[in-house]
């Protein structure tokens, strides 16, 4: 992965692949749980060229098994998605001319249908009843009846997905805090972000402190996040790498997510907001520490949902005046 610095001029010849990674780390600083003695700091992964996290796992997904010939452009990749790594696979696929066909839940937000769709991948919708599980086994039995048609790219269970963040978006973290980071917190769909920067992190320093964030039930509004409780676990998933797992409510995410754009200007989705709502829980026991939390994806994602309610009808404000002769 050849991925350019945003803040740095592209340069001749860089294509939207380029543009995977590096992403920037904003100074959380205007919420009151924060102690004197504590930095809050949030990696903001909608600067990816795809608009999120994902990019990252589903380029490495794509170049992995390019490389030993899993996947070739006579194949059709294959997954079942929440959106966001459809969105990826989407595009890199179109960058590459790989055919991709993505099903989802036919409940996810309309904004990443049509992002998709517009990236020219064929997109199948499951009961939204059935949550990403219903996907999940929807595209495991096609799969298995097409071998020859389908690359089933199984981001729960591609150990490629966790490499991406264990080889970019943990050392970009280690570098960008200057190797002063004591926690690091995200929330866990696939789990691949907290199994690769987790591990990564680790390496560099084993005390640092992991901290998974879930929703508190298993019917819930926090899109790209598992309740893993009552979910299919993801074949990547090790429980035991993490310090500690934090149930956070819906409403509690929606909330922080609107909090986070009004006071830092920052706008992230819901599950980015409820990672920030558990890292908020982390600074407030903590005296000092540097804490990092992972904002998956931007808040634009989701115009279409009730996360961002529209402002209140009011008169028109030039009903009153006379039309100007
Ligand atoms: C919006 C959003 N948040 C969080 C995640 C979780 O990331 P991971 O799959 O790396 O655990 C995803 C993954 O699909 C996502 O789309």
């Amino acid at each position: 992965m050849h991925a350019v610095n945003i803040h740095s001029d592209s340069p001749i010849g860089s294509t939207a692949l380029d543009y995977v990674g590096n992403t920037p780390l904003f100074k959380i600083e205007r919420f009151e749980e924060i102690p004197a003695g504590v930095e809050l700091y949030a990696k903001a992964e909608w600067f990816n060229i795809g608009g999120s996290v994902k990019d990252r796992a589903a380029l490495r997904i794509i170049d992995d098994a390019l490389r030993d010939g899993r996947l070739n452009s006579s194949k059709t990749l294959i997954d079942s998605t929440s959106g966001n790594t459809g969105i990826a696979y989407a595009l890199i696929c179109a960058v590459k001319g790989i055919p991709c066909e993505m099903v989802m839940p036919e409940n996810v937000s309309e904004e990443r249908k049509r992002i998709i769709a517009a990236h020219g991948a064929k997109v199948t919708y499951t009961d939204p009843f059935e949550g990403s599980d219903g996907a999940i086994r929807y595209v495991r039995e096609l799969a298995a009846q097409h071998p020859e048609k389908y690359f089933y790219a199984n981001q729960y269970n591609n150990p490629s997905n966790w490499k991406a963040h264990y080889d970019t978006t943990g050392p970009e973290i280690y570098r960008q805090t200057h190797g002063r980071i004591t926690h690091f917190v995200a929330g866990l769909g696939t789990s691949g972000t907290m199994m690769g920067v987790g591990r990564r992190l680790r390496n560099y320093n084993p005390d640092i402190e992991l901290v998974g964030v879930q929703p508190d039930e298993p019917f819930n509004g926090l899109e790209g996040l598992k309740h893993m409780a009552s979910a299919i676990l993801p074949g990547i998933y090790d429980e035991s790498l993490l310090s500690r797992n934090l149930g956070i409510s819906t409403e509690a995410g929606y909330e922080t997510a609107r909090d986070l754009a009004r006071r830092e200007g920052l706008f992230a989705g819901q599950s980015g907001g409820a990672a920030l709502h558990g890292a908020l829980d982390v600074v407030a026991e903590l005296e000092e520490g540097v804490v990092v939390v992972l904002l998956p994806d931007g808040g634009s994602r989701y115009l279409s949902t009730n996360l961002w309610p529209l402002p209140a009808a009011s008169p028109l404000a030039n009903e009153h005046h006379a039309p100007v002769e």
